[in-house]
């Protein structure tokens, strides 16, 4: 078996492994990969240091190796603030009227990917696969082979691909895509998202396009594109979920919430996240429902994320807002309808939680996919599972039909799914838990890394 070589931005050094839902679904996922596979894991540190030094950090930890830089405050603003955060994060979520255009920053973030190449070209062997993740790194492939890398190389993308129509609006649209196809293989988190891409290639730049094998012929060059659905670590979830951590969290949540019914969301604290949208629902179910606001507490778990860019400190006021008008307006002495918790927690505590909620709300505006949506279901008691309210805009939707299926921009349509998921008997609860499971086993991490490094490793071509 290969080596295989992670990069990616953020790197999850084992000690600031903990709070699960701060650092997103990849972190987890890439550490389970890299176990198997006993590879090196490159990326920033999350650290700064004022000039930009050549030193490369190396730990050792449960056979995974990982390497990290710093970046100086300059490449921080320029390319993880702001062409990452601010112009590509916004754009791939469809959000285009929160979306920067500024060369100053599309240069930063070419300059800190060729700061990549150079670091990690040292540390890759000849037979290594190379494997790159995120918008933050799309040209990093480009930049390899032009340092003469004749490795395997391939790109996951996390998060969705917007439309063509919408893409063409980034002033360097030709440039970056040109860049993702000197990958051997570029992944994407659904057939949607796929479809996008290939459709952009075919369309904006004349490339010869087999959209049954997602084959795409281009300047002499032949790159697979394909949906490879990211899982949960079933298995390392289920552990947790036997811990003491994992029972006391439960306990806790059961007890706080006596008679009434938990009801719970965890996301970063991200526009994408649909969490103003959410609190809108909740707020309209209450109005429809006043009589059942001592059934009901909400708890959304929303650990602050990108706290430097403009647009994630306005979504903080606004969703502090909005949760103290309903808490406000609804609230008694022995009564607070919605608990809004800032921080992150482990896997353990967070099993505990989703085990003791009967319902979990999942309603991003737009997701690459979502494995809170998974995390949720695999933590559910199969004889006595809680519902899963999902929004048909993340990725996971597409795997998880059986969830209730909402639209997050419509408080009515929120509304109408919480008093549904209030009411849902029994027997139906099973029937969507039982279908919607397996695939959540099956389709874990394991079996998407192993389809994508096998065919990165040549199997898809
Ligand atoms: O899933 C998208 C993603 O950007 C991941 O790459 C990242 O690990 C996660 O969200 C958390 O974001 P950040 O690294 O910006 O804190």
């Amino acid at each position: 078996m290969s080596r295989l070589v992670v990069i990616s931005n953020r790197v999850a050094v084992p000690k600031a492994r903990g709070a699960a839902g701060a650092q997103g679904g990849l972190a987890g996922a890439l550490n389970s990969a890299l176990k198997k596979h006993k590879g090196v894991w490159f990326g920033w540190s999350g650290n700064e240091s004022k000039k930009p030094s050549g030193t490369i950090n190396m730990q050792r930890s449960e056979g995974v190796t990982t390497a990290t830089i710093d970046l100086t405050p300059q490449e921080v603003d320029d390319y993880y603030n702001g062409y990452a955060n601010s112009t590509l994060w916004p754009l791939f979520h469809y959000r285009l009227d929160l979306t920067r255009y500024e060369r100053e920053t599309a240069k930063g973030y070419e300059r800190v990917n060729e700061r990549f190449a150079e670091s990690v070209t040292p540390l890759i062997e000849e037979d290594d696969l190379v494997w790159v993740h995120d918008y933050h790194l799309l040209p990093l492939g480009e930049r390899l082979r032009s340092r003469g890398l004749k490795n395997r190389i391939g790109f996951f993308l996390h998060t969705p691909w917007p439309p063509t129509r919408l893409f063409v609006s980034l002033p360097s649209h030709e440039r970056l895509v040109k860049t993702m196809l000197e990958y051997d293989v570029v992944g994407f988190q659904t057939q949607e998202w796929l479809e996008s891409f290939l459709h952009y290639c075919q369309k904006e730049l004349g490339a010869q396009v087999n959209e049954d094998t997602g084959e795409i012929v281009y300047g002499g060059r032949k790159c697979i594109a394909r949906a490879y659905p990211i899982g949960i670590d079933w298995d390392h979830f289920q552990a947790q979920g036997q811990t003491e951590d994992a029972r006391t969290a439960e306990k806790r949540l059961l007890a706080s919430t006596r008679n009434r019914i938990a009801m719970i969301g965890v996301d970063r604290l991200d526009y994408s996240k649909g969490l103003p949208e959410r609190i809108d629902g909740i707020g309209r179910f209450f109005d429809q429902h006043p009589e059942r606001v001592r059934d009901l507490v909400f708890i959304q778990i929303a650990p602050p994320s990108r706290e430097d860019v403009d647009s994630y400190q306005r979504i903080r006021e606004e969703l502090e807002q909005k949760t103290g008008q309903i808490n406000g307006a609804r609230s008694d002495v022995d009564l607070v309808p919605i608990r809004y918790v800032n921080r992150g927690y482990s896997h353990a505590e967070l099993f505990g939680f989703f085990r003791a909620s009967k319902i979990g709300m999942v309603t991003p505006l737009r997701d690459g996919m979502n494995l809170v949506a998974k995390e949720y279901l695999a933590a559910q008691d199969p004889e006595d599972p809680g519902v899963l309210i999902l929004s048909r805009f993340a990725g996971a939707a597409a795997q998880l039909p059986d969830a209730l299926l909402v639209n997050p921009h419509s408080p009515d349509d929120l509304a109408h799914a919480i008093d549904t998921a209030l009411d849902m008997p029994k027997a139906e609860r099973i029937r969507r838990y039982n279908a919607s499971v397996a695939t959540v086993q099956n389709d874990n991490v394991e079996a998407w890394t192993e389809q994508f490094t096998a065919d990165l490793a040549g199997g898809a071509i």
